[in-house]
């Protein structure tokens, strides 16, 4: 036996313990050690069932991501599934820590299955753009039905012991010791004479042909709105589909081969690259050379948009949270922002009163800023005005306990030179959150000048008790993410300028893969934070470029902000957040092309993609160069969680490698002869094209 599977026996009941650290992956050893296992309980006639457990933290978590992209070694795991399921004595898997892809396609190749409450099952292949390969899509669906088997696939999501307990998954939860109940549970089977029952072989989750059929297409076409465009999905379904008649090795033939037709296709690169850039993001220089200080109370001041939703993220997180607001009115409001959320999460069925009431006794309201006083961060989110947050650092440099971190939500201020508002600006970083904070993932950690080690760690260490996704970034005007959205959001209002409606325009990104196009972004955000910082900016504005708001401008001098006031580039019916064109936004586009002296001419959807992406590629460029961004894929990250880049196309660094740089200077310098400052491209695009460079070379350089 291999020694990352061993055997060992209590009377009747073989116990099959797969230990290989830390994950218990499924590595070929494990593999191998498997099904010798089965081999020998199938020749030892003493055996009369067998349990299959996880030594240390999980049962096997999934594949072994090591061997992805080497030559597969026998046996395949399907093949492992299946020699399990033949097992001649009743197999238990006993699952606790996480059983996914892999994992719960061996314990599905099991016959029976019990879990620790606290474990969790899922199929997630789908989050790398693949499917389960291993049987999952044969046998999931006739324990628990079409439906409710590609929902778990196509979502990816890890499922509850207890509520794959009521699905059907799990067999019995354990209710004192895992392994202690699962020999009680196999005593029992054999006390009941009950013999192996494969997974394969059971029904209970379909319905008739014609019921299974509707089913199928009830999923493809849910695929085609849910899942739009994606391919791993489709073929899930079409694996489904196939073993409905088929046998079980023909059945596992056809999923194998429809995996492996997923693997290296645009969108599971894209996917895959996502999935990576995500785990990469955290890894920093500050958090290898510093460890995080302790967090447990935190201060906001604030308590309007952001203020409000940075309390909930960090109340969710299980932090104390005290609110200063400048006076009773405000921070009234501050609480009821905080407190509407709560009320809604009650009324949807998602907490009970008592669980509210338990989180609201964590947050404290206040005026008084020496209520701050042990706080061990403080988040600054009040106007974004230089005066007013300089006040505010003032008097937070004279009431914080000492090491306190003091963090700006700032969007675009200098942090240096709020930091400079204190005499510690070692304790200042910036933490820039997305708007809704308590639902948006993305977190700019942003590193000021004078900024320490240990106060950044803090920042990550935040984040990942928030459980959001932070990106590093340097100091600059927009750091990473508000800096490249000015570029492409300028390309954009270039392009209606010079000829397309700003609703062909969305409907190119909605085809391309976003969720809703930059103006149906820009009225959902409200088109006057867009304005004010446009008039900030207005005296430092140099005059060798094309000004880009001159149509924006002109709406919201209307009082036309979107969403919130009903009309924007859209119209908005009261209450509803789907808008129509806006019938007064044409009127005022054509005088603005005729007060510019612009002749409008037509784009094609490509076109439209290709300026708004080499904007973006471009200024992205420019970011690395200045070490604003220590890597393609944090910029990657930060589009993915922050501006709705397509996931499938894995973020703006990643498109750009599968396009190929040299197209995108290319079109770069297509552009550039119209106006070469805005267009110019980045040196550094330049020379990685001349050294055939990819943005994927670096991301490697910058981990390794
Ligand atoms: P807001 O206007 O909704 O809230 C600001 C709050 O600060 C108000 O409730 C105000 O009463 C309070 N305040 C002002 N001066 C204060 C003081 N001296 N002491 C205590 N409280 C004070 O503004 P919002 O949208 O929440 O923005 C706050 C900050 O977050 C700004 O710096 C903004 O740039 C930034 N931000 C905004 C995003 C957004 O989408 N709204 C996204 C990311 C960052």
């Amino acid at each position: 036996m291999s020694d990352q599977v061993t055997l060992t026996r209590d009377g009747d009941i073989a116990v099959v313990t797969v230990n290989n650290p830390p994950v218990n992956a499924l590595g070929t050893a494990v593999r191998q050690g498997l099904v010798r296992a089965m081999d020998d309980i199938d020749a030892d006639t003493s055996v009369k069932a067998a349990i299959i457990i996880g030594e240390g933290r999980t049962f096997p978590a999934g594949a072994d991501i090591r061997e992805f992209g080497q030559k597969p070694q026998p046996p395949a795991l399907w093949e492992v599934c299946t020699r399990i399921e033949e097992t001649t004595k009743p197999v238990i898997a006993a699952i606790h820590g996480t059983a996914l892809g892999g994992g719960l396609e061996i314990s599905l190749g099991a016959h029976y299955r019990i879990a620790d409450p606290k474990g969790r099952v899922g199929l997630p292949e789908v989050l790398i753009g693949v499917m389960p390969g291993a049987g999952g899509t044969i046998r999931l669906p006739r324990i628990i039905g079409i439906a409710p088997a590609l929902e778990i696939m196509v979502s990816g999501r890890q499922v509850p012991a207890q509520e794959a307990h009521a699905l059907g998954i799990i067999d019995r939860l354990a209710e004192t010791d895992l392994l202690d109940d699962a020999k009680t549970f196999a005593r029992a089977l054999i006390a009941e004479g009950a013999g192996p029952r494969k997974t394969s072989d059971r029904t209970e989750g379909l319905g008739s042909d014609a019921e299974n059929a509707a089913a199928l297409q009830a999923a493809r076409d849910g695929i085609v709105k849910k899942a739009k465009g994606l391919y791993a999905p489709a073929r899930m379904v079409d694996s489904m589909e196939y073993s409905l008649s088929h046998s079980l090795l023909e059945a596992s033939h056809y999923e194998r081969d429809a995996f492996m037709s997923c693997l290296g296709t645009p969108q599971q690169q894209g996917l895959n690259h996502a999935f990576f850039a995500e785990r990469a993001s955290s890894k920093v220089p500050e958090n290898g050379r510093a460890e995080p200080r302790p967090l447990n109370k935190i201060g906001v001041i604030g308590g309007g948009t952001m203020g409000a939703g940075i309390t909930v993220a960090a109340l969710n997180a299980g932090l104390n949270v005290t609110m200063v607001e400048r006076d009773d009115e405000s921070i009234a409001k501050g609480r009821q922002n905080v407190e509407k959320v709560y009320a809604r999460d009650v009324q949807k069925g998602r907490k009970t009163e008592d669980q509210k009431a338990a989180i609201m006794a964590r947050y404290i309201p206040s005026t008084d800023y020496a209520d701050l006083a042990d706080a061990d961060l403080i988040i600054e989110a009040v106007f974004e005005n230089m005066d007013v947050k300089k006040e505010v650092f003032g008097i937070l440099d004279k009431v914080a306990k000492p090491g306190a971190v003091l963090a700006s939500n700032t969007s675009y201020l200098n942090i240096d030179e709020i930091a400079s508002a204190t005499s510690r600006p070692q304790d200042v970083i910036g933490l820039h959150f997305f708007s809704p904070a308590n639902i948006m993932r993305l977190l700019e950690i942003v590193i000021p000048s004078k900024a320490s080690d240990d106060a950044i760690a803090t920042g990550f260490a935040l984040a990942k008790a928030m459980k959001k996704v932070p990106v590093r970034a340097g100091l600059c005007d927009g750091f990473i993410g508000n800096r490249i959205l000015a570029k492409y959001g300028a390309a954009a209002a270039y392009m209606v300028e010079d000829g397309a409606l700003p609703y062909a325009i969305d409907e190119a990104l909605v085809n391309f893969g976003y969720p809703m196009g930059i103006h149906a972004m820009g009225d959902l955000a409200g088109l006057d934070i867009g304005w004010s910082n446009r008039k900030n900016k207005a005296a430092s504005r140099s005059n060798d470029t094309r000004y880009t708001g001159t149509i924006a401008d002109r709406i919201c001098e209307n009082g036309w902000f979107g969403q919130k006031t009903g009309k924007g580039w859209y119209v908005y019916e009261a209450g509803s957040r789907r808008g129509t064109p806006n019938p007064d936004i044409d009127a005022i586009i054509t005088q603005a092309r005729a007060d510019l002296g612009i002749t409008p001419r037509d784009f094609t959807e490509e076109e439209i993609i290709r300026r708004y992406l080499a904007a973006m590629i471009n200024e992205g460029a420019k970011v690395l160069e200045e070490g604003i961004a220590l890597k393609p894929s944090d910029i990657d990250v930060t589009f993915l969680f922050g501006y709705g880049f397509p996931r499938y196309r894995g973020g703006p660094m990643k498109y750009a490698d599968m396009y190929g740089l040299e197209n995108v200077l290319n079109d770069l310098r297509e552009f550039e002869k119209e106006d070469p400052k805005f267009w110019k491209p980045a040196q550094l695009l330049v020379d990685m094209v001349e050294k055939g460079e990819t943005f994927d070379d670096l991301n490697k350089r910058a981990l390794a």
